[in-house]
């Protein structure tokens, strides 16, 4: 099986996490978590980064911290993964869902304007399968009405927007480092900030809320979480940040070979790369449009038969149950291009001969007909 995208471990990652488990620094204080912490904070080009133990975490401290909760509104895409969403309703806010994009695929931030109103907090934009929301248009809109904008960067980690990294042009941006991503930790996310007091805050809350008194007792003046980062899952962050650009390198290849590959196909729509972005392609994404002999479904099928493991665009998280009765501005472009949709293999360590054997077969069943 050719699978859609899996862990690419090549690096330190034994040496580091075998130094931790030598030491007994196994747990969530140590000085592979500082180290992943400032790394990141470096790569990213972000003053402050909070490592937490899984992205979900890393979205809820946001929200905290930002002092997002009852009675607010959240502007949220639904075509996302459901994390971003479920943080908005941890908070007791409400999300309010944007149409995306049909070229990107992601939140069309011409769109967001007409959803604000007096209960407005934040807008939460979330960077899918690689691709950039366009930050400007974000930027502006939350400045005019004074909101607050949560980048979810998990899906494009390396994409830089006009030069500067996803996730470090609003006042937070989250990212996780679950199995699939392009650099895992297994499990394990990160915070990070240019605002100082939100990197201390969000550190803090993370942390129990914790104080250590005098005589080494603990005291804990608020509500907190356990959402520190343990030393061993930094310790393999470490690692596979020492190989990051080489990932971003491969994966952008692997798009390039796969848009060459596939660009005189009728029925098939390819993923852009808009002026001043660069996409990490995280996952390759493209849409089977009506024009093409078979349905996105079917395509699935097929490939699934053919040992190539695909998946579906997201589910657009306002059909869900918990998720029905939000507000949102209609959302067609989201309907279509979710049911369209469709993510290729995309693993660090996917061959040159896998992409031709994959665009081959959909070139074979476009042109069967
Ligand atoms: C866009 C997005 N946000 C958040 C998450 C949640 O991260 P985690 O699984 O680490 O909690 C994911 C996927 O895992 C995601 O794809």
């Amino acid at each position: 099986m050719i699978p859609l995208c899996v862990p690419e471990i090549r690096g330190n990652e034994w040496k580091y996490i075998k130094e931790c488990l030598d030491t007994n620094w196994v747990s969530t204080v140590g000085s592979y978590v500082d180290k992943f912490e400032r790394d990141f904070a470096d790569f990213v080009k972000a003053k402050n980064a909070v490592a937490t133990v899984n992205g979900t975490s890393a979205l809820h401290l946001a929200l905290k911290v930002l002092g997002i909760g009852v009675g607010d509104e959240v502007i949220v895409p639904s075509l996302t993964f459901v994390a971003p969403v479920n943080a908005i309703k941890y908070v007791g806010a409400q999300p309010v869902f944007v149409d995306v994009c049909r070229d990107t695929f992601v939140m069309d931030a011409d769109k967001i304007e007409e959803l604000v109103t007096s209960k407005t907090k934040a807008i939460l934009p979330v960077h899918i399968y690689g691709n950039a929301v366009d930050m400007d248009k974000v930027m502006e809109v939350a400045n005019k009405y004074n909101l607050f904008v949560i980048e979810d960067a998990t899906e494009s980690l390396g994409t830089l927007y006009k030069g500067r990294y996803t996730g470090t042009i609003g006042h937070i941006g989250c990212f996780s480092f679950n199995g699939n991503k392009l650099i895992t930790t297994g499990a394990g996310g990160m915070l990070v900030t240019n605002d100082e007091e939100i990197g201390k805050r969000a550190k803090f809350l993370s942390t129990q809320a914790k104080i250590t008194l005098e005589n080494r007792g603990f005291y804990h003046p608020e509500v907190g979480y356990n959402y520190r980062m343990p030393n061993i899952l930094a310790a393999m962050g470490c690692a596979q940040l020492e190989n990051i650009n080489e990932y971003i390198e491969i994966k952008r290849n692997n798009a390039k070979m796969y848009t060459d590959l596939l660009k005189d196909i009728r029925g098939i729509t390819l993923p852009v790369e808009k002026e001043g972005i660069r996409h990490v392609h995280w996952l390759y994404s493209i849409l089977i449009e009506d024009e093409f002999p078979i349905s996105r479904d079917e395509l699935i099928k097929r490939m699934f038969h053919e040992q190539i493991e695909t998946r579906p665009f997201f589910t657009p998280v306002h059909t869900m149950p918990a998720y029905v009765n939000c507000r949102h501005d209609g959302l067609e472009t989201t309907m279509e291009v979710s049911l369209k949709g469709i993510n290729l293999p995309s693993s660090v360590s996917l061959k040159i001969e896998e992409i031709e054997k994959i665009c081959s077969i959909i070139r074979k069943i476009a042109e069967a007909k």
